[in-house]
């Protein structure tokens, strides 16, 4: 709606996982170096783990257009409220295995023939499980089974599991101790430090088509910090909803009281908040609980 306002190709704050967007804080480089590195190296079995919001999806997606310049053949499961059966379906949709993708004994020959297939030309596979912190436990263990595939050289496929620390706690049950075991690799993404949440805006305000922006003065980017957590979701919505109030008072910044403004009507929750009511006081309990966020209309 404000794009032809401020000048952006595109908008800024969206909250689709776009790896176009991808600004490369240290945990989220080095979580992505992981991943890659995971793959290539056929360690077998990966966890990405991080809090609702902090970019696990995004990194996927970056994967994504890894593996597709490098040929690398992929799954991608993103949904993750699925049955074993429909599990097997969606690998079989997905590597374009020819059999029957309803059952699971020629969906599993199929995969197990392309592994190999694969692993003869020196190539690997890779399996993605996104929101893997809902996968039913039947679900879980056909996927501990599919890591069993190797040859001398390594894993025949390279299975990424992402989800929220949920995961990790999952994962410590003592019926999954034997896929635990085989986890090789764990990355777990943190939110952005205050520079880094600095950083962010500008970034993405740049990549959007606004070079050297004076819309966010430093001080309102400290604030969005301190309310969002450094988390992105919370960080690219109240920008949003910020730009917003920019445009539609035709102002040239975002101050303190649009800030206000937004976070009253996201509902949003941050350490230390003051509470508004009559006693206009901060409130003792909202520290040290995470920034939770309500849209509009929840
Ligand atoms: N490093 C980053 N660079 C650019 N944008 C990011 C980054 N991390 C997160 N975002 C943005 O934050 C939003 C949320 O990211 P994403 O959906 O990847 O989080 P998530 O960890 O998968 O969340 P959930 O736990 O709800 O699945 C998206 O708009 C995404 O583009
Ligand atoms: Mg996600």
């Amino acid at each position: 709606m404000y794009n032809a306002f401020f000048g952006f190709k595109e908008s800024p704050f969206n909250l689709s996982p776009d790896p176009t967007f991808l600004y490369r804080s240290q945990v989220h480089e080095e979580a992505l170096a992981n991943l890659i590195y995971g793959v290539q190296s056929r360690k077998g079995f990966i966890v990405l783990t991080g809090e609702v919001g902090t970019g696990k999806t995004t990194l996927l997606e970056c994967l994504r257009d890894f593996l597709e310049s490098q040929f690398i053949e992929f799954a991608f499961i993103f949904n993750s409220r699925i049955t074993a059966d429909q599990f097997f379906e969606m690998i079989a949709y997905d590597l374009d295995l020819r059999c029957n993708r309803n059952s699971k004994t020629e969906v599993l020959f199929a995969l197990n023939h392309l592994l190999i297939q694969q692993a003869n030309e020196n190539r690997t596979s890779v399996l993605i499980v996104d929101e893997a912190h809902n996968l039913e436990w039947e679900v879980l263990e056909e996927i501990r089974l599919l890591g069993n595939l190797e040859n001398r050289r390594g894993k025949l496929l390279q299975i990424i599991l992402s989800g929220q620390p949920e995961l990790d706690r999952k994962l410590e049950a003592p019926n999954l101790r034997q896929l635990k075991q085989r986890i090789v690799l764990r990355c777990g993404l943190q939110p952005f430090r205050e520079d880094e949440t600095i950083a962010y805006i500008n970034y993405r305000l740049e990549r959007a088509g606004m070079k050297d922006q004076t819309v966010f003065p430093l001080e309102i980017m400290s604030e969005v910090h301190l309310r969002s957590q450094g988390i992105p979701r919370v960080i690219n919505a109240i920008g949003d909803n910020l730009l917003l109030t920019v445009f539609a008072t035709e102002q040239r910044a975002a101050t303190l009281e649009m800030l206000d403004e937004v976070c009253r009507d996201m509902r949003l929750e941050w350490p230390g908040r003051r509470t508004r009511g009559e006693r206009g006081r901060y409130s003792p309990e909202s520290f040290d609980t995470p920034p939770s966020l309500y849209t509009r209309g929840d």
